[in-house]
């Protein structure tokens, strides 16, 4: 989730530009530009890592008193790695427009084609490059530059926060939104643009938030609106009214609760372009089609939920793909001398990219000689790197320690990977089309259990004070099972345990009294005969039960004490949308517990050392 700043008017200097994407480091990123127009040219710096300690005053252009302008911009990286080439701002092949991006384009290679073959030179690897090419190839046909902006807008596919410079009109700033939000900042002497309020609330608490399918003109006096047919729309001046710690975890009380309410957006961003109708199966740009042919068997090495998310993958696997899948944790494969069968290919499923233990497997496997592929969240990461080739799961900056929207974008995208390599082997387009339908409701059905997540708090309150929580699952909710526990434990510091359900009666259900609740996860329809049983063992002890079940399951809401309803779905996906309920239900029962939710005790967010 990249960040903007732009400045119109007199006091447009580096510094300024500097302290407004400073006030978007909570985004998260790896790498940031700016950029200042005056004196009839743009002046430009780029670089990768932290904004702090670089002498920005060389960039200032000379001043003859003239108001400037000037955009900024820190960018987590979603097409190419993070280097001081595919950092933003970036300009046409004349320099003189100069654009920073929020969003994914997702025709860029169509069009970097396009202009490519007109005698665009392009210097980066990102989707973003396009656009200043696109209007600069527009400036020789339209009849100004907004005109010739607005036009290349419209050959945008995909979302997009957009602001531009052009060394032509030196204070002004043109704007765009359409999917990634934009908000204008009004002051007394000067204009501003963001992707969100907080490098605003410094310089004005008037705003203006832009709709989709809208543009601006920024001037240090003022700023017009238009549609990208370039009529004009009014727009209401806000005032902002929440502090500066609300803007950065976007109103909610934790950046934990933004980001599990974040996963209608961070599903669909793992699905986005990578879903083929036409054969029933996923589009995976990052690894070559030959070596998932000829795969025989799969070992996927993780740790912590990313572990628990590689347990669901080898259900997927297996059951899609045919294909004999293990799941190890990192510390286990790297000391515990692995034995990899030819053609096995290794799957390293890591959030940061940056877990040394997992990063220690892979370098082992790959000594072994066998292939590897990571499925991370921070493009360039180190595991990214050391595997070569894998799929991004896209799931913007996790603050948060605990893992929450993660974890679902990595099943989102080995199931993209199990139904692809099933189509390779057998599986039917019909089977194949079924289940990318399913895929495709998921961020409306994710949407509608966040609607209920008011439910899952009272079932919280009233469970707050227990000592001990067991989850109990089967084949996909099994998994599902042990990351609803980690959540529990990791961050209300409850003893909670995820139990294969069946394994019950072999020790744990011991465990069951009443003050000991089981969550029972029950949501899939081959195996939900199975979970009624489960239940009345545990009720029979006199066990609370907290049912996770398929929409209109009557009967069983009727035996829990209670009940979280989940829309109907395919039981290979039910554990993407069951896992919601228990990252609600962790994450209310630690604020009862007045617990730190988003840096727990004893925590990393990533774990870099043993
Ligand atoms: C999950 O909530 C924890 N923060 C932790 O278990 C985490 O999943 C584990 O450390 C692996 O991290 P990674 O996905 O970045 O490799």
């Amino acid at each position: 989730m990249c960040g903007i700043f732009g400045y119109a008017g007199s006091e447009a200097r580096p510094e300024v530009l500097i302290e407004g994407i400073k006030r978007l480091e909570y985004r998260g990123y790896d790498s940031w530009g700016l950029c200042l127009a005056g004196n009839d040219r743009l002046s430009l710096m780029r670089r990768v890592g932290r904004i702090s300690g670089v002498d920005v005053s060389a960039l200032a252009l000379g001043r003859d008193g003239s108001p400037l302008s000037g955009i900024a911009h820190t960018r987590w990286a979603t097409h190419g790695a993070p280097t001081e080439a595919n950092a933003h701002p970036h300009v046409d092949c004349a320099g003189r427009i100069a654009v920073i991006h929020n969003g994914i384009i997702e025709n860029h290679a169509a069009l970097r084609a396009s202009l490519q073959s007109k005698g665009h030179r392009f210097t980066s690897e990102t989707d973003t490059e396009v656009i200043p090419h696109l209007v600069e190839e527009l400036l020789k046909s339209e009849s100004d530059f907004t005109s010739a902006f607005l036009a290349a807008l419209k050959l945008l596919v995909g979302a997009y926060g957009i602001a531009a410079l052009w060394a032509e009109t030196p204070d002004t700033i043109y704007v765009a939104r359409h999917g990634s939000p934009i908000v204008l900042g009004v002051g007394k002497s000067s204009t501003l643009v963001a992707s969100d309020p907080a490098p605003l609330v410094t310089h004005t608490r008037d705003v203006i938030y832009l709709d989709d399918g809208e543009a601006a003109i920024l001037h240090p006096d003022g700023f017009e609106t238009r549609t990208l047919e370039g009529t004009r729309v009014s727009k209401r001046v806000q005032q902002v009214a929440f502090s500066l710690q609300d803007i950065e975890r976007g109103g909610f009380p934790h950046f934990m609760l933004k980001e599990i309410a974040e996963q209608p957006e961070s599903i669909h961003n793992a699905l986005r372009g990578r879903i083929v109708r036409s054969e029933g199966t996923a589009k995976l740009g990052g690894v070559e089609e030959d070596l998932l042919r000829r795969v025989r068997r799969c070992h996927i090495v993780a740790c912590g939920t990313s572990w628990n998310a590689g347990l669901v993958g080898k259900y997927l696997l297996e059951n899609l793909a045919r294909i004999p899948t293990q799941v190890t944790f990192g510390a286990e494969f790297r000391y515990g001398h692995p034995v990899l069968e030819p053609d096995t290919l290794v799957i390293a499923v890591s959030q940061s990219g940056e877990t040394a233990d997992t990063l220690a497997a892979v370098r082992e496997a790959k000594l072994i000689g066998a292939e590897t592929i990571g499925i991370c969240n921070v493009v360039g990461s180190s595991i990214a790197r050391e595997c070569g080739k894998g799929i991004y799961i896209h799931a913007g900056p996790e603050i948060g320690v605990a893992s929450t929207k993660a974890f679902t974008s990595q099943l989102v995208v080995l199931s993209l990977l199990a139904v692809h390599m099933g189509r390779m082997r057998g599986m039917s387009l019909r089977a194949g089309l079924l289940f990318l339908d399913a895929l495709e409701r998921l961020p409306a059905q994710a949407e509608r259990i966040l609607g209920e997540k008011e439910q899952v708090a009272r079932i919280a309150r009233k469970y707050a004070q227990c000592r001990d929580f067991l989850y109990v699952g089967r084949l996909y909710e099994y998994p599902a099972a042990l990351e609803g526990a980690l959540k529990l434990k990791e961050i209300s510091y409850v003893h909670a345990e995820g139990v294969q359900a069946a394994e019950m009666k072999h020790g744990p259900i011991a465990l069951i009294e009443p003050g000991v609740p089981t969550v029972v996860l029950a949501a899939q329809a081959e195996i939900r005969d199975k979970m009624l049983g489960n239940t009345h063992e545990i009720l029979a002890r006199s066990g609370k039960v907290i049912a996770v079940a398929q929409e209109g399951d009557e009967e069983l809401a009727n035996l829990a004490h209670d009940t979280i309803f989940i829309p109907k779905t395919l039981d290979p996906l039910v554990p993407i949308l069951s896992v919601i309920p228990l990252q609600l239900l962790a994450y209310y029962v630690a604020v009862e517990r007045g617990c730190d939710v988003d840096k727990p005790r004893n925590l990393a967010k990533s774990v870099t050392v043993e």
